[in-house]
């Protein structure tokens, strides 16, 4: 065991073992198709999965992209038996500097108003918390998921 974390682009063969970390990490809702997510991130440019290895095997990944104007995470899982070891950290600033590197001056990204711990999480990063609604709207006629 080396210990090195890497950090690179999603691979095609990584799909149903990041699928399969963000469905252990509790980070795939009903309503959200993660492989259809994940390609369309790959589709262009502006989006990417990174994914975090120790040793070869996949630990955590993130959805990061941008929208012109802000970048933003999802699906941002580490493993739950590895977590607690500052890999959260690491992939976090991963996405950071993969929206540096385009010119994205500030990342957003949402967190359920109960969710104590991930709060807690960003905070010791130094993300701080924005007051604000988030109204959204599915553009396929399907009614308001919570
Ligand atoms: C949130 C998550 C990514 C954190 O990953 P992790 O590898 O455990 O985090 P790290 O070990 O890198 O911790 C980084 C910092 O956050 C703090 N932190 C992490 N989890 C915490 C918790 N539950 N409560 C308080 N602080 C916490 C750590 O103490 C550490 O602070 P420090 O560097 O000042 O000591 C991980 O718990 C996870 O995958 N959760 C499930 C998925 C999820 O909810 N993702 C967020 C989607 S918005």
């Amino acid at each position: 065991m080396s210990n090195l974390l890497t950090i690179e682009d999603l691979a095609e063969q990584d799909i149903e073992s990041v699928v399969a970390l963000w469905t252990r990490c509790g980070l795939v809702r009903a309503w959200n198709d993660p492989r259809a997510d994940i390609a369309l991130a790959r589709s262009g440019p502006n989006a990417a999965i990174l994914v975090a290895r120790l040793d070869g095997a996949i630990v955590g990944a993130v959805m990061v992209g941008h929208d012109g104007h802000r970048g933003w995470f999802y699906y941002l899982g580490i493993d739950p038996t590895m977590q607690g070891r500052g890999y959260g950290r690491l992939i976090t600033e991963a996405g950071e500097h993969w929206l540096s590197a385009r010119g994205v001056a500030k990342v957003m990204l949402m967190v359920r108003q109960d969710n104590a711990a991930v709060h807690a999480f960003y905070q010791s990063l130094g993300y701080f918390d924005q007051p604000r609604t988030v109204f959204a709207k599915w553009l396929d006629g399907r009614p308001p998921t919570p």
